[in-house]
């Protein structure tokens, strides 16, 4: 898979994308990832990429023609490589996107390339998004200065998703939102640390007793923190049994 990430700052990708399980899997060949710097698209003299809003209010806009140069020089970079094949999605990361979930991250990685788009100042022109941006992702109920991060964020998420990027030693199968549930309590060595008692159960050897427990402390702790979820654990486990 490919990711093109275009951003004004390619540099704070750099650490992100060389370390741990995403840089292993470039290495491996599995995950191409490449930042590029929206500014080497300005044809402004001064490489300018913003402007003030019209119709007036706070803060400044990300100017279309950067933006459109930089989206169209990838799409037409991934036309010549992989030709006859569909064009990639064109993700812009904003607050107002549609939430990222797992199962969002599930289908992008079944794509061959993703190009993303993250924003600065107050966004980007509307026309960017109605013309050239197919889809709208939002990584949480909050907002931060720049999508950069939200684009790092996203890459990982689908990432991991793809056959292969996690290796055997991690999983994807106890994941917090598998079914609907948020992740159970894990131990490791020593099972007494500074009179810390890892629970019994988990030493017994019982494998029914430790998948029941484990099950009940996901159920304990996903109604606590999030019953949204656990409404819709139970209408999935319903639509099961129908
Ligand atoms: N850019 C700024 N805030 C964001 C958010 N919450 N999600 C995606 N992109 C963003």
């Amino acid at each position: 898979m490919r990711i093109d990430i275009l951003t004004l700052f390619p540099a704070m990708l750099a650490g992100f994308l060389s370390e741990s399980i995403l840089g292993r899997a470039a290495r491996r060949g599995l995950l191409e990832i490449v930042a590029r710097d929206i500014r080497d698209f300005s044809t402004d003299r001064h490489r300018r990429v913003d402007d003030t809003p019209f119709g007036g209010g706070p803060g400044m806009l990300m100017s279309p023609q950067p933006l459109f140069a930089a989206i169209e020089h990838v799409l037409a970079e991934a036309a010549a490589a992989a030709a006859g094949s569909a064009s990639p999605p064109v993700i812009y990361l904003c607050p107002d996107g549609e939430p990222l979930t797992n199962a969002l991250a599930r289908e992008l990685a079944t794509e061959p390339h993703l190009v993303l788009v993250s924003g600065h100042y107050e966004g980007i022109d509307q026309r960017v998004r109605d013309t050239l941006v197919t889809r709208e992702v939002s990584i949480g109920d909050y907002v931060l200065t720049n999508g950069t991060l939200a684009a790092a964020v996203l890459t990982d998420c689908v990432a991991r998703q793809i056959p292969g990027v996690l290796g055997e030693e991690n999983s994807l199968t106890g994941d917090s939102f598998n079914d609907n549930l948020l992740a159970f309590p894990q131990y490791t060595r020593p099972a007494d640390f500074r009179g810390l008692q890892v629970p019994a159960v988990l030493l017994s050897g019982d494998h029914g007793a430790i998948a029941r427990w484990r099950r009940e402390q996901q159920v304990e702790k996903t109604r606590r923190r999030r019953p949204d979820l656990l409404h819709k654990q139970q209408n999935t486990a319903n639509n099961r049994e129908t």
